[in-house]
This record gives structure tokens, sequence and C-alpha cells, in this order.
């Protein structure tokens, strides 16, 4: 039997080896936290497919967004959920609706302590639940949607918002959102778009989170799983369009495309660790069939490995905290 000269387990012998010589960094600076509000809201009310994450109310809002600039989270991404949704999503545009109240007192909390960001896209404002307005025939009309984008994006950035992330996979979206926000002077609001976002079944529990009715499926504007190089396409063509930031979403049924689309841009890249991905998770953790803390922490590495420079997780407190630990 041949003895080996070459012996990689050398440098895994003890903490400070391993340490030495790790090649990917998880810190909490590179991770942003997922928050819902809820308009109707009188306390925080549990997700029940994503232990531990809630719809907050303006206040627990707020206190949820002091505690992440504590952490030293790098932002926090705002979903709103509306009391009353319909065909066009009025909500969205509305000075004193639940998001754009909701970005205001974000900053008004944190300033320039944590990244405040804000999920740019109709779906949880209209009654039918998709990302746009329907046409005649009930598909999403595109063009009439940009219109609502470029108005959205100009009530965040009154609103004082930091980075808007348009989510709603329509053509063009950050080009006309950048000129709408060049145009009111929102030249220092940026751009982090949802650049390669997929059909994705693991969007699950985010309907339960945003209350979502959504009536048909979103394979007319999200992109099919199979297509890789479609993702790069799409990140490049947002890149060209004036993105500052491009996202692939979902991250872990996806990472070749996190990978492919970091080689292929200069920008930094993001990942969205998404709903379904968290409660497979939460799920098997609460059956005891796999330790919950350590499976944390190998998922959102995997992810940076993958390549992403940030990643978006409903686990970004918790994980500062195990991180600090
Ligand atoms: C669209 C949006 C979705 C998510 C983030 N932004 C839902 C969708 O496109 O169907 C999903 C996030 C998650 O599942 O955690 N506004």
């Amino acid at each position: 039997m041949e003895i080996p000269t070459v012996r990689p387990r050398r440098l895994r012998r003890t903490p400070a080896l391993r340490g030495l010589v790790a090649e990917t960094s998880l810190a909490p600076r590179q991770l942003v936290l997922p928050l819902f509000v809820r308009e109707d809201a009188d306390r925080p009310r549990p997700i029940g497919s994503m232990p531990g994450v809630v719809q907050h109310t303006m206040d627990s809002l707020r206190a949820a967004c002091t505690e992440a600039a504590e952490l030293g989270l790098g932002g926090v991404m705002l979903f709103g959920i509306p009391a009353t949704k319909d065909a066009t999503g009025s909500g969205a545009l509305d000075e004193a609706g639940v998001l754009n109240r909701a970005i205001a007192a974000a900053k008004g909390e944190v300033g320039d302590a944590t990244t405040v960001m804000s999920d740019l896209c109709l779906d949880e404002f209209t009654d039918h639940g998709h990302c746009g307005v329907l046409d005649a025939d009930g598909a999403v009309d595109n063009d009439a949607t940009l219109a609502i984008y470029a108005d959205m994006a100009r009530a965040h950035a009154a609103a004082g918002v930091d980075l808007v992330g348009p989510s709603g996979m329509m053509d063009g979206q950050v080009a006309v959102i950048r000129e709408a926000l060049d145009a009111q002077g929102g030249t220092d609001v940026g751009i982090l778009a949802y650049s390669a976002k997929y059909a994705s079944a693991f969007y699950g529990p985010f309907r339960e989170a945003v209350d979502s009715s959504l009536t048909g499926n979103r394979r007319g504007y999200q992109q099919d799983a199979g297509n890789a190089r479609e993702g790069v396409r799409e990140a490049l063509l947002d890149v060209a369009q004036g993105a500052d930031i491009v996202m692939v979403k979902p991250a872990l049924a996806y990472l070749d495309v996190v990978r492919r689309v970091r080689d292929a841009v200069d920008v930094p890249v993001a990942a969205y660790n998404i709903s379904g991905e968290y409660a497979m998770v939460e799920a098997a953790a609460a059956r005891g069939w796999i330790d919950r803390e350590a499976a944390i922490l190998e998922t959102l590495t995997s992810i940076r490995r993958a390549g992403a420079d940030v990643v978006l997780t409903y686990w970004a407190a918790e994980a500062a905290r195990l991180l600090r630990a």
C-alpha cells in the first residue's frame, strides 16, 4: 500500500488552521433581512409557514430595524401588506400607503446605520396577486406596468429609501426606474435588481406572508427553472440599464446561476434565500431531523461560496448572533 505524500487533512487539524485557510467568509454586513409590514395589524402576526417570521406593525418594524442596525446587518428589505387590494394595486402609489410609510419609518429609525431597501412590485397590492396590471385578456401588461413602477420608484425615493428592488420581471423595468429616479433628483437612490428571477415553487410561504391570492401562475414573466444562460442575459440587460446590484432568486436551487452571473458582471451580486428555502430547514429542524443552527450557517455559506456578495435571508439577525458567538 502506498503512503500518501500529499495530505490535505493537515490543514483541517485545528480550528485555527481551518480558519486560516477558509476560502469563504460570512459576515453580518453581507446579510439583508426581509421584513413584512401589515397595514391593519395591531400586533405582530406570526406567519404559519415561516416560523419565527412575522407581519410587523409599524412599531415592531421600527424595533426590528433598530436591531438589524445594532447587529451590523447590511440592510433590511421592506415588503408592505395593504389593508385593501385592487386590480391596479393603487395602494402602492399612495404616499400614506403601508410601504411608503414603512420606508419613512425605517429610515427615520436607522438613518444610515443600515441600508433601507424596498420591494418594488405590485403583487402585494393587487387583488389578483400578479406583479403588474392586466390587459383585456388577463395577461400582465408589461409597458402599462412600467409606468406604475416609475411612479412607485418616485414614491419610495420621496420616502427616503436607499435602494429600490424591482422584483416584477417586466422587460425594461430597470431603465424606466433609473430614468424616473434621476428626473426627480433621486440620483443617489440605487437599484438592486431582481434580475434572474425564476418561477419557483419555493415562493409558497411568501404568499401567506403577504396575504396573496394569486390566481394562475407567474410563468409568463418569471423565468423557467431550466434556463441558466437566460439568467445571465437578464443580469447583463439590467447592468446595461443601470442596475447597481443584480440579484438571483431563489438561491439554493440556482447556485449555478449565481456563479455564472458573478462571473459575467462586474457589479455586486445578491442572492435571495427565499421563503420556501427557509421553511424547509425550519420544518426539518422542528422534527429533529437536522441541526438547525449548523444548517443555517451552511446554507448561507454555500450561497456566498457560489459567488453572492450579498445574501437576503430571513435568518439574517439570527445568523449575525451566531457569527458573533
Ligand atoms: C415579488 C416578490 C416575491 C418574493 C419577493 N418579491 C414573490 C414572487 O415573485 O412570487 C418572494 C420572496 C420569498 O419567497 O421569500 N414581490
